[in-house]
């Protein structure tokens, strides 16, 4: 059950209360289109442009001084709907046609277009989605109220009633789409009930505290090994079809436009905070593709989460050195067997991403451009290859 609204939880990367579509008046025919929009969008010979266009054709500015005022929580919401009817009207439709996927600039209807370029500059992202207010900020669990606290252990106990608060599929496919909002969600409760021992364990090494590092790195294993086994129940085709996730998950998640001579990328798993988190806690070099990618795709998570991420890398040296230096075999043999587990969770991307990548179809593409339109025996290597590169990274962090 939800927590009252006076006791405190700590969420780490999720949101801090229920995400809400009670939105101000200005945002509520965008909450309203949102509810309307996988009928519209996910059918044979849909284009939602005219519609979409039609709606959203103005904007009262006043609309910005509701914005200005809401909640954190409101605004949030109002940027996971407004940014998910600017993903639509990119698309057009889901699948989306050839000519939606040659685009390379669009103008969005003034009803999008500026609600999107003022949430967007307020909440430090770029003006398109992200994986934050597509996925992880939009979602809903009957018995919990919009607004309200929660931890994110009853998140996890209640997972499978969770469904998206606004979804762009209808059917099987929004069943395909709900798996994948769980499979990130449990990804970041882990990383909620990891970051606090992230936190103490760079303090621990200020102070040369070398037991509470040892049992902060317990802690670590632990939280790392789970995210390794929510990876291996949900990416699987049983739960997540490829067929789904390659031609009406994805692609809506992609942007793909440029903007100020820069091509934006839209929401994408690299954006996926808690293996941020892990990466930069065991200070796992970023310097192949991969890796490069990882670190320009924090740039779409919101700037709080960005600046505790960077505070992470900041302190990883002086952890690290501690351990060796101090702390002595057990804990290094924690450190490694949390590194070993985080190689795990990326063989198992690395290897199931292939997997369905190998899957027969046309429609996919890569939303942050690394695995290149190819056909699917070339991509699915090609990403294995690119993929390795950060496999070798992660094991390279090891003490020796
Ligand atoms: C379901 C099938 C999936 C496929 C086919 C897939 C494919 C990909 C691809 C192609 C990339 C390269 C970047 C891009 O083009 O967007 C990527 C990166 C990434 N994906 Fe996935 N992904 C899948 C599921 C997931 C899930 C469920 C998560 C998180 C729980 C995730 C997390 C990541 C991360 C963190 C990266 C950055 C690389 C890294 O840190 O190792 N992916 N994925």
């Amino acid at each position: 059950m939800p927590l009252g609204p006076r006791e405190t939880t700590s969420t780490g990367f999720l949101p801090s209360w229920v995400p809400t579509d009670a939105l101000p008046p200005a945002l509520m025919p965008h909450v309203e289109a949102c509810r309307a929009l996988a009928a519209r969008y996910h059918r044979d010979g849909a284009d939602v442009r005219p519609w979409l266009a039609q709606t959203f054709a103005a904007w009262d500015p006043r609309g910005i001084e509701d914005l200005a005022q809401a909640s954190d929580i409101a605004r949030d919401g109002a940027m996971s709907a407004v940014s998910m009817l600017a993903h639509a009207f990119r698309w057009g439709a889901m699948p989306a046609g050839d000519d939606a996927r040659a685009l390379t600039a669009l103008d969005l209807p003034l009803g999008l277009a500026a609600p999107l370029r003022w949430l967007a500059q307020r909440l430090g992202v770029p003006a398109c989605g992200n994986l934050y207010h597509m996925v992880i900020a939009n979602w809903r669990l009957p018995g919990f109220t919009p607004g309200t606290a929660y931890s994110p252990a009853t998140l996890r106990a209640e997972i499978e009633r969770t469904t998206t608060m606004h979804s762009w599929l209808q059917g099987p496919m929004d069943g395909h789409l709900a798996a994948t909002l769980r499979c990130l969600l449990l990804t970041e409760v882990a990383g909620a009930e990891m970051l606090p021992a992230v936190m103490r364990l760079g303090d621990a090494a200020l102070r040369r505290d070398a037991k509470e590092t040892v049992a902060l790195l317990h802690t670590l294993r632990a939280g790392i090994a789970e995210v390794s086994g929510v990876l291996g129940r949900y990416m699987r085709p049983q739960r997540i079809a490829p067929e789904a996730f390659l031609s009406v998950i994805q692609p809506h998640f992609g942007w793909g436009l440029q903007q100020d001579g820069l091509r934006l990328d839209g929401a994408s798993g690299a954006q996926t905070a808690t293996i941020q988190l892990l990466d930069a806690a065991f200070g796992v070099r970023r310097e192949s593709a991969v890796g490069a990618m990882a670190m320009q795709a924090r740039a779409y998570l919101p700037a709080a989460q960005r600046a505790l991420l960077e505070l992470v890398d900041r302190r990883a040296p002086s952890v690290r050195a501690f351990v060796v230096e101090v702390v002595g075999p057990e804990a290094t043999a924690l450190w490694n067997d949390c590194l070993a587990s985080l190689h795990q969770w990326r063989r198992a991307h690395q290897k199931r991403g292939a997997m369905y990548l190998r899957t027969e179809n046309a429609s996919y593409h890569s939303v942050s451009g690394i695995v290149a339109k190819q056909d699917s025996r070339s991509r699915a290597a090609a990403f294995e290859r690119a993929m390795e590169e950060h496999v070798q990274e992660t094991i390279d962090a090891r003490l020796r």
